[in-house]
């Protein structure tokens, strides 16, 4: 294996002092870069691109060439795991991604079963595969999958939804097969990311994106359960390294404090709670991530640098912070705002780490 050259990400996890604060940024390959347009272009479509393990292996280094990152993150989409139970992933320009077979009934979901990873995701695997050849130790490289809650949300809507009543009126009516689909996402998510370590993903973050939509007691029994059951069942340590795990449950706030006991290594934080207030929450068990307001990218650079600023005051001294924005960057922000924002952290982050 080759050395790891850059490891201020996967130190920072596992709360252990480093020179700086480490910083990447969810979606940092994605439509506000001209070069990953020209690429999807000749992919064809999002959907293609994902497939093609030498194009997807692209675009995850291209934010790279540019910024300062201290991590990639492969590319790839959290309903690529239901698209392999065979529910028929599509997206339609401007409406986000649908499915042709959503579960909506009590019997279709019975009927889901857990399909051959290594046959229906091996693209998955061969792009990670070809990221870290190609990445030769310059950073570590993230793998990742949805949450079962948040992909049980695109299965049983059959696509991007505001108000969930379907999913909802499960959790209520039905909590039996509700958990029965959180077990099957949880079973096939284990298989999922445990391949992507294999293949050579070096830290593993679990996209809770609508989790928190639920109220506080089916949260813990439908999302946090099902992530419990994942990082359970997860490689912890690979070539001598620990594999840490980041939960990114948006808009968590005070179930902060009970994400922490899950056996996670680090949290995700949304702008909504600020770092101060998560890192009493979570009494610096677990490392934090974020949290700036992906908004303000579109300010000028003096007030990217502010809120930098604030950012890392807030979190103050020590180490566990990793910067990041408090969720995706947006296809309209001007790619030269985010490198303000990574030079930012770079200038002003080493004074917290004494
Ligand atoms: O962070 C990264 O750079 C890795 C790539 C990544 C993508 N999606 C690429 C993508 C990751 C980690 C995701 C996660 C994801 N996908 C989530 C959870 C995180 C979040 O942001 O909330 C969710 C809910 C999805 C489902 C999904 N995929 C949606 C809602 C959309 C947006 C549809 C749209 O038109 O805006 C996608 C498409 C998608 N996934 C794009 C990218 C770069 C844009 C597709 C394109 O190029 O047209």
């Amino acid at each position: 294996m080759t050395e790891l050259k850059n490891d201020v990400f996967l130190r920072a996890l596992m709360r252990q002092p480093v020179p700086r604060t480490p910083v990447w940024i969810m979606r940092q390959a994605g439509r506000y870069l001209p070069e990953y347009r020209e690429v999807r272009g000749q992919a064809g479509d999002f959907l293609s691109l994902c497939k093609n393990p030498d194009l997807a292996c692209e675009v995850t280094l291209q934010p790279l060439r540019r910024y300062k990152l201290d991590a990639a993150i492969m590319f790839s989409d959290i309903l690529t795991v239901p698209d392999a139970m065979g529910l028929g992933l599509y997206f339609v320009t401007g409406e986000g991604p649908k499915f042709k077979n959503p579960v909506r009934t009590a019997d279709a979901i019975r009927s889901l079963s857990v399909p051959n990873v290594e046959q229906k995701l091996g693209y998955v695997f061969d792009a990670v595969r070809t990221i870290r050849r190609e990445l030769n130790g310059e950073v570590p490289l993230i793998g990742f999958a949805g949450s079962p809650f948040t992909v049980g949300t695109y299965m049983v809507e059959g696509g991007s939804s505001r108000e969930f009543p379907n999913i909802k009126a499960l959790a209520k009516d039905a909590p039996d097969v509700l958990e029965h689909l959180m077990n099957i996402v949880a079973e096939t998510t284990i298989e999922y990311l445990n391949a992507q370590i294999e293949a050579g993903a070096q830290a593993v973050q679990i996209f809770d994106t609508w989790g928190a939509a639920l109220e506080g007691d089916d949260f813990r029994r439908f999302s946090m359960a099902s992530m419990q059951k994942i990082i359970d069942g997860l490689i912890r340590e690979k070539d001598g390294r620990k594999i840490p795990i980041i939960l990114f449950t948006k808009g968590a706030g005070p179930l902060l404090a009970d994400l922490a006991e899950t056996g996670c290594d680090a949290l995700g934080v949304d702008w909504t709670t600020d770092l101060a207030t998560a890192r009493e929450y979570v009494n610096d068990k677990v490392a934090l991530q974020g949290n700036l307001d992906p908004a303000t990218l579109r300010e000028s650079p003096e007030i990217i640098r502010q809120g930098v600023a604030a950012t890392l005051e807030s979190y103050g001294n020590g180490p566990g912070h990793i910067f990041n924005l408090g969720h995706g960057i947006t296809p309209d922000i001007d790619p030269d705002n985010l490198g303000a924002l990574v030079d930012a952290v770079h200038d002003l982050s080493p004074k917290y780490h004494p």
